[in-house]
């Protein structure tokens, strides 16, 4: 991470570096000057900076004194600690002090150059200056000329500690000495300075009157001289003639242009000699040790040409100034500008390295998140796979459970068949031949389905293992096939069933297992007869087609629904339709038997037109393993198909029995035995569906109802509670009868209103006593009713329907025609309907429950009103009051007079 925030630094300094390498080293050049007051000392300093432009590696730290030697000294101290590489030093006088100072800077091995004025010591490195003898020289002799070799002089000093006065004085001395009438008047102290100079001359007026000529060792004096004897009227006498003749305004050469000064003599200020003399020696080159700067004499005659150069200099000179700012200024921008730049640069790198470590972030992220997806998705696989597989278990254990309770089912029925004849036989003392025979046989045969049932089971427990083998032998199939559909014959004359065995090949030899196949077909034909009603067809055909053998059983019973056809052959299918041997276990294990011949199995079905199972079986033995053609041919053993005697659907009611109860129950044997075990004591109907059953509730309102819980269609549970929702049947007890012993069967009758529940197997005499209890019951209820006809509690239909009918009865009392036909039409009933559930609930016709609401309302109003006897046999509904009488007395032992008169009667 540090290293993308190090990038750009490093960045930054190598350009800075490479920059720097560019540039030369840099100085620092320190000027002492004694005043920074006057123009002379100004143009000076000018004249430093503009050659120091050529030399941009070098700066100057500039100190003015003020005229002060003591401020001097400090300040070369100062510069001297502020670390400058050489000294300009422009003493303000020739004094021991700053003469120590200036040797203490020398002797620090730091160089010195000296300008202008001197210092009394050679601890320096150069010298720059003119020479002011000389100077004052030029001036005296001037001044000899001027005065035609006879004057008077006012000389006005500079500062008389320094160098430059002293010389130009001694100069002026030695040239007048060429003119001895030419004399020194008066010497006053100037100071270099304007103001100083004009005090002391106004102090000195009468020297002045009685001078030809002021001679001041500056310009700017001789200008303050001027001024004072101006103002003093002595202007005109006296000539003026002064030093430094520097350009520009408000200096020399100005003043002698505008007449002024008479004269004056140039005394350059060396600003750019000393810069040159400095850089040379900082640069470790030779110097001249003294560098005196010429002079001219400048006046009248020369001033113009003079003037006109220097104006021009110094207006060129202003030029450069100017573009020398311009390119201070150019050079600032360039430098801010590259410094910008490389900020932008350095910013634009941090972004760059920032933008590419931001991305890498991203990318790690999105591979962070793409592994986090991958795991996901295989947490997901994993979730679902086992989700999968846990369902896969549940659904087996499910299926196991359902296997369990279809096997339980499909065990207690015959076991039923076994146990209760059984049963009777036993508790019976004397038992006829015939019903001897009858109930063996019921047992022979159930002995042998549970056989079967055992072995089919056992079959498909070795096809699970993948222990069941083919023995295949080579054999006539159509003779095999005859023989089979033979053992059907008796069964289906009895029936009435049009069985045909259906091929144009007398012979047909195919290699195939004689046990296995016959078993195939013997489930597929009994599948067809449970499924064909009476008067039915069911053909075998058999045929060849693309070398194959194809058998096919067609029927044209109930036929089954798509889904049932699509699940026909698995083994724990529970759709519509409860587990059965026909259509689970049998039809399962046919289709594994049929596949182990390498052979196809399928069935074509339509709901109410019937069924076509077809089977293929391949001809040869090219796909048959050696090992699988080891089997022996096997006759075909006739199936034992024991039968007992048909009973009637509906038995003629005997005399002296208690009751009609209805049997409903799918298995034929089941409902038989029932039917002829019941029928001593009841007079018995019987139906193998819901559907019929409740066809046959409603035809005949049976006192009683035994129904199986699990019933093809319509089951035992839903026809309860239709029949015990249904006014016209509510009245009607149910005993639901199951191989089901499970509680939940339990609880599911008695919420659909079932009045008992039985578990097969189950012991007849146990199933008779729960039949009388439970008509006893329903007699209790009915005297209950009887009593007060409609105000007891019971069944909310009951109630509903006492209320109706007590109700049309009573409005409809005086309507002679108004009778049981009306009544029964009113109630949305048949004439039997009203008969039985009338009989059923009040145990009492019709036709006595209406003259029993006709009683009560005539003793009603025999109490209640002062009516006549005619008035009230009227009102009851009585055809005359003769039959009143007759019709009261019978039923009360009272007349209706005396039942009047009694004192207190219920009513
Ligand atoms: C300026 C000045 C000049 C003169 C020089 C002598 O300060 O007075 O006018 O020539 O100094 O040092």
């Amino acid at each position: 991470m540090m290293k993308y925030f190090f990038l750009p630094l490093l960045l930054w300094f190598t350009l800075n570096a490479c920059n720097s390498g560019q540039q030369r080293k840099t100085y620092r050049i320190g000027f002492s000057q004694c005043t920074g007051a006057d123009e002379w000392r100004r143009y000076m300093l000018n004249e430093m900076n503009r050659e120091l432009t050529f030399h941009p590696n070098y700066t100057l730290l500039y100190q003015d004194a003020g005229n002060s030697t003591d401020r001097q000294i400090s300040q070369i101290h100062s510069l001297v600690d502020e670390g400058i590489d050489l000294l300009i030093v422009s003493p303000n006088e020739t004094s021991t002090s700053i003469t120590q100072a200036v040797e203490s800077v020398f002797k620090k091995g730091i160089p010195v150059v000296v300008i202008d004025r001197k210092i009394e010591t050679e601890s320096y490195n150069a010298y720059i200056g003119a020479d002011n003898v000389e100077i004052g020289r030029m001036a005296g002799a001037y001044i000899g000329n001027l005065l035609n070799g006879k004057g008077r002089i006012v000389e006005v000093w500079g500062l008389p500690g320094s160098s430059p006065a002293q010389e130009r004085h001694r100069g002026l001395r030695e040239a007048l000495t060429r003119y001895p009438q030419v004399q020194i008047s008066k010497e006053l102290n100037g100071q270099w300075e304007k103001d100083t100079a004009r005090r002391v001359a106004a102090a000195h007026l009468s020297d002045l009157k009685a001078a030809d000529l002021v001679f001041t060792h500056n310009d700017v004096m001789g200008l303050g001289v001027y001024e004072v004897s101006k103002a003093a009227g002595l202007d005109k006498q006296l000539r003026f003639v002064g030093i430094d003749a520097l350009p520009g305004p408000n200096a020399g050469m100005q003043f002698i242009n505008e007449g002024i000064l008479t004269a004056s003599f140039l005394y350059p200020t060396g600003g750019q000699e000393a810069i040159e003399t400095a850089v040379r020696i900082l640069e470790g080159k030779s110097v001249k040790r003294d560098n005196m700067l010429n002079s001219i004499q400048v006046d009248a005659s020369n001033i113009r040409a003079l003037k006109a150069q220097t104006d021009k200099l110094l207006a060129q000179q202003y030029d450069i100034e100017k573009q020398s700012r311009r390119i201070d200024e150019l050079t600032r921008t360039y430098s801010t500008q590259r410094n910008t730049l490389y900020l932008t640069l350095g910013s634009l790198v941090i972004v760059l390295v920032l933008g590419a470590w931001a991305l890498y972030l991203v990318r790690e992220k999105q591979a962070a998140y793409r592994k986090l997806e991958k795991q996901n998705a295989e947490i997901l696989e994993q979730k679902d796979k086992i989700e999968a597989v846990s369902k896969q278990a549940r659904l087996a254990t499910e299926d196991k459970l359902r296997f369990y309770s279809y096997i339980s089912h499909e065990f207690n029925t015959p076991l039923s068949l076994i146990l209760t004849p059984t049963e009777d036989l036993l508790t019976k003392k004397n038992v006829s031949p015939h019903e001897l025979k009858s109930s063996l046989s019921l047992v022979q045969k159930n002995a042998h389905r549970l056989l079967r049932l055992v072995n089919q089971m056992l079959d498909l427990r070795k096809t699970d293992a993948g222990k069941l083998v083919l023995k295949a032998s080579e054999q006539d199939i159509v003779a095999f096939a005859r023989d089979i559909v033979q053992d059907f014959r008796r069964k289906a004359d009895k029936q009435r069933i049009d069985l045909q065995f259906i091929t144009a090949r007398p012979e047909l030899m195919v290699w195939f297992d004689g046990e296995k196949l016959d078993k195939v077909l013997f489930n597929l034909l009994s599948n067809a007869f449970k499924y064909t009603p009476k008067g039915g067809l069911i053909h075998l055909l058999l045929d060849v087609r693309d070398n194959q053998v194809m058998i096919q059983v067609q029927d044209n019973g109930e036929g089954m629904t798509p889904e049932e056809q699509a699940h026909a052959f698995d083994l724990f299918f529970s759709g519509t339709k409860p587990f059965n041997l026909g259509n689970g276990l049998g039809l399962a294990l046919s289709r594994e038997f049929v596949s182990l011949h390498q052979g196809y199995i399928d069935v074509q079905s339509e709901k109410g037109k019937g069924t076509t199972f077809t089977m293929l079986l391949p001809l040869g033995n090219t796909h048959l393993a050696p090992e699988e053609m080891a089997g022996t041919p096997l006759a075909h053993t006739p199936m034992a198909l024991p039968d007992i005697e048909e009973v009637p659907k509906k038995l003629v009611p005997a005399s002296g029995r208690k009751g009609t109860l209805l049997v409903v129950e799918d298995h034929d044997d089941l409902r038989q035995f029932l039917v002829s075990r019941l029928s001593d004591e009841y007079e018995i109907l019987a139906e193998p569906t819901g559907e019929k059953g409740w066809e046959r509730i409603l035809e005949a309102v049976p006192d009683l109802i035994i129904s199986d819980i699990m019933l093809p269609g319509l089951d035992g549970l839903q026809l309860t509670q239709r029949t015990k929702t249904d006014f016209r049947t509510s009245h009607i007890p149910v005993i639901l009868l199951t191989a089901k012993g499970q509680m939940e069967h339990r609880i599911e009758g008695t919420r659909a209103g079932a009045d008992a529940y039985i578990a097969k197997p189950f012991n007849t005499t146990h199933l008779i006593e729960t039949i009388r209890t439970t008509l006893a019951n329903r007699e209790k209820w009915q005297r209950r009713m009887n009593t007060d006809f409609v105000s007891q509690s019971g069944n909310r239909q009951e109630k509903k329907f006492l209320n109706e009918l007590t109700a049309l009865i009573e409005q409809n009392l005086t309507d002679n025609s108004y009778g049981v036909e009306q009544l029964s039409r009113d109630m949305g009933l048949s004439r039997v309907q009203l008969y039985r559930k009338v009989q059923a609930l009040l145990d009492m016709t019709i036709t006595d429950y209406f003259a029993q609401i006709r009683l009560k309302k005539a003793k009603y109003l025999l109490k209640e009103s002062t009516r006549t006897m005619a008035e009230i046999a009227y009102e009851a509904g009585f055809s005359s009051p003769a039959y009143f009488t007759t019709f009261f007395k019978q039923h009360t032992q009272q007349t209706p007079s005396e039942y009047r008169r009694s004192p207190s009667v219920n009513a």
